[in-house]
């Protein structure tokens, strides 16, 4: 196997400078906080020779642009909302003697960057022969900082090893770049304009600001930076932003230290500016030192209650940590602001967030960081107006119908077959509701928001669904378009229909916690949505008669006329035909036999207890042959269906291709940002897959087995308040209570008491 960056247990280290590789390395070297996101560019942002896509990002800032269809129709989305590209702040243009630093001409050696996990810091290191004769040899720090969301720094640190120069370090915050966008890819189709207009520059002795506003979407972003280092400097504004100049005559054994305080801060339509509150943030920053100080702080403590390990495989184990980290790095923390499908890495799906974070990444949160858990809840919530207003779009005149992929809660999903069509988002959703109650007990979530998602949700299947007397009088699902994104608007999706069936279950338990543990919270719920005891009845009714498309020789097929479409065997297309998004018609894909990702195989992880070992193991294969994995969302699930059947192999190798994916490039556009839910699929890959854990009636269960090549492997997870440590090799199992109360759990089926 070649991998792209040295093993390392704690860290990415890239060694040998690649220009043609520089666009991937900067998703790969992001940093971010939640808020703030920066791609990993070099500080002097260009590299002669190589492509760069730069980007500086805020969590929820997006501009909006009429979708303009060719054919519109009525209930299409609206309008475009496209994460904007803001100001950056980030670089810095170091300039010898005349001569710029540029990775593609000068003269550097020695040249490392290296993202330091549990530091949370990027360093770059090099040494420059500069034209004029002078050995510089440069240190260049940055973060983002993970407890203080408007702060990120950077620290230059500069000796002269030989020789004499003229040094000229030019520092700016430069306006928004024009998005990056590839029209013929439906995964990057972004940009195309400048979204973000100047409407402020300031300079106060060291400080440089610049105030931006969105074009139609009426944010206002701001963004401030201050200097710090005993460097003679000018500031100025003009048309490129502002910008700091320092100068320096250095000679041999001179050195020199620049500290960069960066404030971004961003207000949207009804509120204040942020112009003086960016300036403030600035002014008052802790230094560089005393920040990466609290950054350690805070990571010691995540990867403590969220440690991972692997004896045996650290290649796995860097992949699972460099993942976990990221995660960590793209979650929005507030309630108001989700996760995007390349979190704030880079700019694919334009910053949208889809079902990845209920059915993927808030999972890896409920039981690493459950707070986060809960904001990512909170943030639907908040858009449960929106939902309800789309679902009357569609024509239900109760519940609401979240939208496929959105920033702020509005519908952007252009293509509807495979966009709004998957309602099975609601599900995923009402799924991630009820997990969350199950692994914290938080009533009052369940009573302030969790019931009246679970309600809301539920009323769009019971409208969706009726009780078909072609189906024996079954209650079904028609024309929708299940996770598979290769098969669209199909008939009963059992994806679809169970998450359904399960949110209509749920939805009337929510309700009957509520009336008898807060009625006076129950009585005000049902008058708010106008519920009756009546209408859970129904749902039961439903979600009792709820059709699956019944098994064809042990096959169970994964919509009513999945088995009946035209084979494809994969060995018959050519390699250069993947993805097949980009080379067939969305028609020809349709009518055949043949899968972008896991749907089937994730309903049975989900609702494993509705099928038997023997029809896992007889759909696990079959499903295997036909699907492409063309979504990075797939292969992380066949890894855990492949280790709960003891196909210990299959689950290691697509495991470790999903843990490495984005280290390793596999999807071949790590350039567009790092795939989150791929990332968070690997974390509950480790967990489900190998650590077999479920919760089995409100018991949380774990049935671990360790692959051969591994020693042994551990995790821990966060349970109701308790802080377990699970841990596996080849002799068994054994669990450590970190921290909480006694608890009992299930292991491989047998319950044990940990104290
Ligand atoms: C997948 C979806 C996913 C989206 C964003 C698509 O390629 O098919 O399941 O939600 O990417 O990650």
């Amino acid at each position: 196997m070649n991998y792209r960056y040295p093993i390392e247990a704690w860290q990415i280290t890239e060694k040998d400078f690649q220009l043609n590789e520089l666009r991937e390395s900067e998703s790969v070297f992001a940093l971010a906080n939640g808020f703030i996101g920066m791609r990993g560019n070099l500080e002097e942002q260009t590299a002669t020779g190589a492509e760069t896509i730069q980007g500086s990002f805020l969590n929820g800032v997006f501009d909006t642009e009429p979708i303009v269809y060719g054919e519109a129709a009525y209930g299409y989305a609206k309008n475009h909302e496209t994460i904007c590209n803001v100001m950056d702040a980030k670089s810095l243009i170091l300039e010898a003697d005349g001569e710029r630093l540029d990775m593609g001409k000068s003269r550097v050696t020695e040249h490392q960057r290296v993202l330091d996990l549990r530091g949370g810091i990027l360093t770059r290191r090099f040494v420059w022969e500069t034209k004029s004769g002078c050995t510089l040899k440069v240190e260049q720090k940055r973060l983002v900082s993970l407890t203080h969301r408007n702060l990120a720094a950077t620290a230059l640190s500069l000796q002269c090893l030989r020789g004499s120069c003229r040094l000229t370090l030019e520092s700016a915050v430069r306006p928004a770049v024009i998005a990056e966008g590839d029209p013929n890819d439906p995964r990057n189709a972004a940009g195309k304009d400048r979204r973000l207009l100047c409407s402020g520059a300031e300079v106060q002795g060291a400080m440089i600001a610049l105030q931006q506003k969105t074009k139609n979407s009426g944010f206002t972003v701001s963004c401030a930076a201050d200097h710090r280092g005993s460097i003679a400097f000018t500031a100025e504004a003009g048309k490129d932003g502002v910008s700091w100049i320092g100068k320096a005559a250095l000679q041999s054994g001179d050195s020199l230290r620049l500290e960069k305080s960066i404030c971004y801060t961003a207000s949207g339509k009804d509120e204040a500016d942020s112009w003086e509150e960016a300036m403030n943030g600035c002014r008052e920053a802790p230094g560089f030192d005393k920040l990466a100080e609290e950054q350690r702080a805070y990571l010691d403590a995540f990867w403590e209650r969220a440690g991972i390990d692997i004896e045996g495989d650290d290649a796995l184990l860097q992949g699972l940590r460099f993942n976990l980290f990221h995660l960590l790095q793209s979650v929005g923390r507030d309630g108001r602001r989700n996760i995007a499908a390349k979190g704030l890495t880079g700019e694919g799906y334009e910053g949208h967030t889809f079902w990845d974070t209920e059915a993927y990444i808030l999972p890896v949160f409920l039981y690493t960081e459950p707070e986060l858990a809960r904001k990512l809840l909170e943030y639907r919530y908040t858009t449960l107006p929106q939902a309800r207003e789309r679902a009357r779009v569609m024509g239900h005149p109760k519940g609401a119908l979240f939208p496929w992929r959105t920033i702020d809660g509005e519908e952007c999903s252009a293509y509807f077959p495979a966009g709004t069509a998957q309602v099975h988002i609601d599900g995923d959703i009402a799924h991630a509701v009820w997990e969350y109650w199950q692994a914290t007990g938080d009533l009052a979530f369940l009573s302030e928001m969790g019931a009246e998602i679970l309600a809301e949700t539920a009323r769009l299947f019971a409208d969706i669904g009726f009780f078909s007397e072609e189906k024996n009088g079954r209650f079904v699902i028609n024309c929708v378009t299940g996770p598979d994104e290769y098969n669209v608007m199909v008939n009963n999706n059992v994806y679809t229909n169970s998450v359904a069936e399960e949110n209509l279950r749920n939805a009337a338990a929510a309700m009957q916690i509520l009336k008898a543990e807060c009625p006076r919270e129950y009585a005000a719920l049902c008058t708010k949505i106008g519920f009756s005891e009546e209408e859970a009845a129904f749902w039961q009714k439903a979600a009792e008669g709820m059709y699956y498309p019944p098994a064809q020789d042990g096959i169970v097929p994964q919509d009513d006329g999945f088995l009946a479409r035209k084979p494809w065997p994969l060995e018959s297309i050519p390699a250069e035909k993947h993805p097949l998004l980009m080379h067939y018609h969305g028609l020809t894909i349709y009518r055949h036999m043949v899968c972008k990702q896991a749907d089937l195989i994730l309903a049975m992880i989900l609702f494993g207890d509705r099928y038997t070992e023997e029809e896992k193991k007889k759909n696990f294969a079959f499903y295997d042959s036909v699907t492409t994995h063309d979504s990075s969302l797939s292969m992380a699930v066949f890894s855990i269906l492949a280790a709960e059947i003891g196909e210990i192999r299959k689950a290691c190798d697509y495991f470790l291709s999903s843990a490495r994916l984005d280290l390793d490039n596999i999807h071949h556009n790590t350039k567009d940002g790092l795939h989150m839910a791929n990332m968070a699929g690997t974390w509950i890959g480790m967990t489900r897959g190998f650590g077999g854990m479920r919760i089995r009636d409100g018991m949380l269960s774990f049935a671990p087995v360790c692959p051969p090549e591994w020693e042994s492997f551990s995790f821990c997870v966060c349970f109701r308040g308790r802080i377990i440590r699970v841990h596996a090799d080849h002799s068994g199992a054994s669990y450590e209570l970190k921290s909480g109360d006694a608890i009992t759990i299930l292991s491989c089926g047998k319950p044990v008491t940990l104290s």
